[in-house]
């Protein structure tokens, strides 16, 4: 299966992140949101990220117009139909998800890959509000996505071989990621490591164990992490820690997945992290 044009559905954090990969990969980008702001955003996003590359020297002019040149923006789901892969990278809600795969299953090419990036819905789940199962998979990228190398590869239990074997090429070959098979249970790898050890962060603060600055601090130079958990936890965004935290939860049942009942109140109180300009810090 050759994969030359993609669509990414969702341009925020993590779209916005895939769109700019793929582009600068020599890839045909179809960059779909749901209304004419959200492509602005979504565009706005992607180019001042690339600018910022210019500005370091780590892109050229050039490079950076071909990219550009590379993304068409819609908001309409119609226009991906020439797609040979889409990644959906809309909010974790699955309904939402299950209304995009059932038009994209109406438009799109029947060799079509759906994948979807989720962190935390079942990828069956998304699968199966579809007519084709075996097309769909998860391609599951991290924040930035411009920066971590890694991407899960998750396939379910209909997922065909070829598809997996797709995605994988895709993602290794052409956006020059490692891939990590990962089975469809939550948590995928990362997260399931992941979420329990910023959510005992989080406990820790919330005690009074350490203060936040010493427990990023410890985990920083203590143990060579890039940035230390709470601070992490900001950056992907306290909403994503609190979904992903109770998913492993439901799935697990086990009490050191449990959210913190600080998280909880965060996100209630609409401190997400970075994108909202506070979470453990202010931005
Ligand atoms: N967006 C795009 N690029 C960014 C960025 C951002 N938000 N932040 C940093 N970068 C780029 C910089 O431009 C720089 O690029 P260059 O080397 O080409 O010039 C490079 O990253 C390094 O940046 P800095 O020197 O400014 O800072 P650091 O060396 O501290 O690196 C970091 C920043 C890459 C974010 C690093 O701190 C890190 O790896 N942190 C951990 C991130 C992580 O664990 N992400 C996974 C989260 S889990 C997830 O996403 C899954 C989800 O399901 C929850």
């Amino acid at each position: 299966m050759e994969i030359g044009t993609i669509g990414v559905i969702g341009v925020g954090t993590m779209g916005s992140g895939v769109v700019e990969v793929a582009a600068r990969s020599g890839v045909q980008v179809v960059a779909r949101e749901s209304s004419p702001e959200l492509v602005e955003a979504g565009r706005s996003r992607v180019e001042k990220s690339m600018d910022r590359g210019v500005a370091r020297g780590k892109l050229d002019e050039a490079a950076r117009d071909a990219a550009s040149a590379a993304i068409t923006w819609t908001t309409d789901l119609g226009d991906l139909a020439g797609c040979d892969l889409v990644l959906e990278a809309v909010p974790e809600n699955l309904p939402l998800k299950l209304e995009i795969f059932g038009v994209l299953d109406q438009v799109l090419d029947p060799s079509a890959i759906m994948a979807t990036n989720t962190s935390s819905i079942p990828i069956i789940d998304v699968a199966m509000g579809t007519s084709r199962p075996q097309q769909v998979l998860g391609m599951h990228f991290f924040n930035p996505a411009t920066v971590m190398k890694l991407v899960e590869v998750i396939s379910t239990q209909l997922t065909a071989p070829e598809v997996t074997e797709a995605a994988t090429a895709f993602a290794t070959d052409t956006l020059g990621k490692r891939v990590v098979a990962a089975p469809d249970r939550a948590g995928f790898v990362v997260n399931k490591l992941l979420v329990p050890y910023i959510c005992q962060a989080i406990e820790m603060y919330e005690s009074g164990h350490a203060s936040a600055g010493d427990i990023d601090d410890a985990m920083k130079l203590g143990a060579g992490h890039p940035m230390g958990p709470l601070t992490l936890a900001d950056l992907i965004g306290l909403d994503v820690c609190l979904f992903t935290a109770e998913s492993l939860y439901a799935e697990y049942a086990e009490r050191f997945y449990a959210p913190p009942p600080l998280l909880r109140r965060m996100v209630a109180a609409g401190r997400l992290g970075r994108k909202t300009g506070g979470g453990f810090y202010e931005y």
